[in-house]
């Protein structure tokens, strides 16, 4: 029977109901971030193209800070620590399995390996082994905007192994190859020399309608 009286418990679960609203708001927050900063950062342009075009405002750096540990393709702003592909796995197979797939091929969602050599031909894949330039922004992705359900619920450690394994599952790495900030970088992606720059020089033209 309900009792018109709300008791301490109601009022706890209600705290509880309003916790994980906040908290959902704020993943969502966090992946509009990540999304932001990996677009500027994967141009490498940064913040200085804001200036060029007359939008928005330079981040503060107490802002930036508030985001984390912000990884340029380079590897600056990766953290200390490090793992190998053999300690990712269990954490792969608890954390992300569900939705990539037990060989980051099968989904449910995006792929995350396979796909080798196929960008130039009818049916392109674009996973993580086929299509990304660098590394190092696997790192500063999955740190910020996965699990996808839990964002930023990873230790550095724990990103650190399951990048790892995600580069396992592509072949670029071996199981007991330690992945830190100085091996990250190294890494040689298949499609490193595959983007373009794109200044768009056209658009500054003033003979241009
Ligand atoms: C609840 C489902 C879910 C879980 C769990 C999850 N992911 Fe994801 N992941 C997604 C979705 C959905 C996307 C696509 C997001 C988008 O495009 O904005 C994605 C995208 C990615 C991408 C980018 C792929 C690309 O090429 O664009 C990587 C890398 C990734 N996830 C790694 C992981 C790792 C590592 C874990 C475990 C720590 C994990 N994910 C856990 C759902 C999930």
């Amino acid at each position: 029977m309900s009792s018109p009286v709300r008791s301490r418990g109601d009022a706890r679960v209600d705290q509880q109901r309003v916790k994980k609203t906040r908290l959902s708001r704020r993943s969502w927050l966090q992946m509009g971030v990540a999304m932001a900063v990996s677009v500027h950062l994967s141009a490498g342009l940064a913040l200085a193209q804001a200036g060029a075009l007359g939008l928005g405002r330079a981040a503060s750096s107490l802002e930036m800070a508030s985001w984390g540990p912000i990884v340029g393709p380079d590897g600056d702003g990766l953290p200390d620590g490090g793992a190998t592909a053999a300690a990712g796995r269990t954490i792969y197979e608890r954390r992300c399995l569900a939705c990539h797939g037990a060989t980051g091929q099968e989904g449910p969602d995006t792929a995350l390996a396979g796909g080798h050599n196929s960008l130039a031909t009818a049916s392109p894949q674009k996973t993580v082994g086929s299509y990304w330039p660098v590394a190092t922004t696997l790192w500063d992705y999955i740190n910020r905007a996965m699990p996808f359900n839990r964002p930023g619920s990873l230790t550095s450690d724990e990103v650190y192994a399951v990048v790892a394994y995600v580069l396992y599952l592509n072949d670029l790495v071996g199981a007991h190859d330690r992945i830190d900030a100085e091996t990250l970088p190294g890494i040689a992606m298949p499609n490193r020399d595959g983007f373009v720059s794109d200044p768009r020089p056209d658009l500054d033209r003033p003979s241009d309608p």
